[in-house]
């Protein structure tokens, strides 16, 4: 062992970059929340070979004074805070006085910068560390960071350095996240020269079809939420934008894209009735907040926070987006108009081998409002599968098992988020054999599946009772029901059953009962079961994220026809 040494600055500085400096994209996060910060309007971006020869970030921001040049590159000088209470209530995106630092310890950097009021600007280079005088410069007020070849000075970091195309594709994650989040400024970006996006300032909803395409935008609701100080906005994507991978999910607090995972999970819950299995949500959220609510100084990228409300702040989230994602069909009647071969996965759907039920409507009578309902009247149905109905704008299709499915499963929710879904006593109870452990299950289970609508008896040493079935499946075929809810008992227990898989057990249950294919409904039979859509959560799409209806405007029938009006 050697003795015990003070470590050159230089060296402190390169192991501290490790931290900051990740890659080129790193390096272009932090130039471009510098000029956010220094309340720039117009942001440009250059980028050669990946980043990795150049890194440089132009803005019309505040500038920099004379005086402070000598300190940009000092580490743990920082314009941004001064004390311990500044630092908590921080409201700027850099506050560590370590970027500029970090950068210029492995790469070469050239400053230029003037304030808004100095006669010129000054020019600065700073070179593995060290910086140079200033020598004054001709510039517009603002401010531009050129950084060059990356890790000159430290070649095992640069061996890490990815394809050219792999980091530049890092660079423009980056500066998508900055550019979505700052709609109000205009950002261009180029590569080896090339523009790869020029951007004026515009609304966030333009800025985000600019972005993510126009496909997010025409399949996303708005998200307006306010609870005190807390403020929920953006756009959430229906069903319809859910993609194979978590690759358009933008989670932003006071304006800084993190990755939380309490946040992750209040979003996750809210999709979790309208997305099934794999399927990752789009969506563009900013959750603003007091500063002092939340602590940004938690990793070096600042990329993740800590909340002092942790659980009111997953609440907030949970609430205002399940809200914004379950706009009942008469408030907004979608077009679905990208309902895309769902054909076959509907058919499977179909096709399970469980009793036929009659869908028997509410007896609530047809609506006597002048005002059209939006979902229409019923005309006919289509081959025992899709009911045809005819409303203002056109034609309506409706899948009738989907729609049926969906409003069930949101009854049987409502009637367990009041404490227990409705039973219906049965005049002769549903014997079934059962094996030890399942009666064994039944009996100390008794309380949840009460809960659930179900009410069983022992009849005998391998058989069990149903005496009671949820209200809304009654008449189909209880036995089955009961088994499958003791076999979900069984393999999960009954707390995970009642949280954590109530969605996936609900859809089960109300895929048992919902009305099969080829049942003949009568026209009454149909408007009700429109009228029940209309009033239900949700109808959009079924408990598997399918569409539920479809809308052919008169205009989509005339396109159809090649039929001017
Ligand atoms: N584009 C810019 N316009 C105006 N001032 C700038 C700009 N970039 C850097 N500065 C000044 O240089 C200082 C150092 O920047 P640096 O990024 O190193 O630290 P910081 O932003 O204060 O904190 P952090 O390390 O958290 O980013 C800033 O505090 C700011 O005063
Ligand atoms: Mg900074």
């Amino acid at each position: 062992m050697r003795n015990i040494r003070e470590l050159p600055e230089l060296l402190i500085s390169q192991i501290a970059a490790g931290e900051v400096v990740e890659r080129p994209a790193s390096v272009l996060k932090e130039l471009l929340e510098n000029s956010l910060d220094a309340g720039a309007t117009q942001i440009q971006v250059a980028l050669d070979q990946g980043g990795a020869k150049r890194v440089q970030v132009d803005d019309d921001g505040a500038g920099i004074v004379h005086q402070d040049l000598g300190l940009a590159f000092a580490r743990h000088a920082t314009s941004k805070i001064g004390s311990l209470e500044e630092l908590e209530g921080v409201a700027t995106m850099g506050f560590r006085g370590e970027a500029l630092a970090s950068i210029a310890a492995v790469a070469r950097v050239e400053l230029v910068s003037r304030a808004r009021d100095a006669a010129h600007a000054w020019s600065l280079a700073a070179e593995g560390g060290a910086a140079r005088a200033p020598r004054p410069a001709a510039r517009a007020p603002g401010t531009t960071v050129a950084v060059q070849d990356l890790y000159f000075n430290t070649p095992a970091r640069r061996k890490f350095l990815r394809t050219e195309a792999t980091e530049f594709g890092h660079c423009d994650d980056v500066f998508r996240r900055v550019a979505l989040a700052r709609s109000d400024l205009a950002f261009s970006l180029k590569h080896n020269g090339r523009v790869s996006a020029h951007l004026a300032p515009q609304p966030a909803a333009a800025r985000a079809a600019a972005l993510l395409g126009a496909e997010f935008a025409a399949a996303s609701v708005p998200v307006e939420a306010r609870a005190g100080p807390l403020r929920l906005h953006g756009l959430a994507g229906t069903p319809q934008a859910a993609r194979n991978r978590a690759d358009a999910q933008y989670f932003y607090v006071n304006g800084r894209f993190v990755r939380d995972r309490l946040l992750a999970h209040a979003v996750r819950e809210a999709y979790r009735d309208t997305l099934h299995g794999e399927r990752q949500p789009a969506f563009v959220l900013f959750l603003e907040l007091d500063p002092r609510g939340v602590d940004v100084n938690v990793h070096p990228a600042k990329t993740e926070v800590r909340f002092r409300e942790a659980r009111g702040i997953h609440q907030f989230v949970f609430h205002a987006l399940k809200r914004a994602l379950a706009p009942s069909a008469a408030e907004s009647p979608v077009s679905y108009a990208t309902v895309a071969s769902q054909g076959p996965a509907i058919q499977a759907a179909l096709a399970m081998q469980e009793p036929v039920m009659a869908y028997r409507p509410a007896p609530a009578p047809l609506p006597v409002s002048e005002k059209a309902p939006p979902l229409g009247y019923a005309l006919a149905q289509l081959h025992g599968v899709y009911v045809l109905a005819q409303n203002e704008a056109g034609l309506v299709l409706v899948d009738m098992h989907a729609a049926h499915e969906r409003i069930l499963m949101e009854k049987m929710k409502a009637g367990l988020d009041a404490g227990a879904i409705e039973r219906q006593s049965l005049l002769v109870p549903a014997v079934f054999r059962a094996e030890a452990l399942q009666v064994a299950i039944a009996e100390d289970n008794r309380e949840a599946l009460e809960k659930l609508g179900l009410e069983l008896s022992v009849a005998g040493p391998n058989e069990l009772a149903v005496r009671a079935a949820p209200a809304l499946l009654a008449g189909g075929d209880v036995a089955a029901l009961a088994r499958s809810l003791l076999a979900e008992l069984r393999e999960f227990g009954a707390a995970q059953v009642l949280a954590a898989r109530q969605n996936e057990l609900l859809a089960t249950m109300a895929c048992h009962a919902a009305v099969r294919a080829n049942r003949t409904l009568s026209i009454p039979e149909m408007n009700a079961l429109l009228r029940e859509m209309e009033q239900t959560e949700r109808s959009g799409s079924c408990n598997h994220g399918r569409p539920t209806w479809y809308q052919l405007t008169l205009a989509d029938l005339d396109r159809l026809f090649l039929r001017g009006r």
